[in-house]
């Protein structure tokens, strides 16, 4: 009996320990989202998404640096929409 109780909460350790790490994962579907995607999604939360024209290579580093802290994006975020940015100003 004494062992059949060890058994289970072994068990149970390990079917929570491996809930508890897929939800600490971020999924592929959002790792995978493009620039164009992020900036979509992200850039008109609080503003309508700036045109990329708006502004040179330059202008779009400090921007998007300033909008990271802002919009609480992440650094893989941020590098995806700034290239974004860059590639079609
Ligand atoms: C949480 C709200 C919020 C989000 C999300 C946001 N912005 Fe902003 N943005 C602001 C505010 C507020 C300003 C006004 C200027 C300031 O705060 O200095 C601004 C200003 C700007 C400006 C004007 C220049 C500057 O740097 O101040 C640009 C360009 C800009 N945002 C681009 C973006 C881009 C690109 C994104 C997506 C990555 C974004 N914003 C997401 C709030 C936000």
């Amino acid at each position: 009996m004494k062992h059949i109780i060890k058994i289970f909460i072994v068990a149970s350790l390990f079917i929570v320990s491996l809930a508890v790490f897929n939800a600490c994962k971020t999924p592929e579907a959002i790792l995978n989202k493009s620039g164009a995607q992020l900036w979509g999604e992200n850039c008109n939360r609080c503003h309508n998404a700036p045109d990329p024209m708006t502004y040179s290579d330059d202008q779009w580093d400090v921007a998007t640096e300033h909008m990271r802290q802002k919009a609480l994006l992440t650094d893989r975020e941020i590098t995806k929409i700034r290239e974004f940015l860059k590639n079609a100003n």
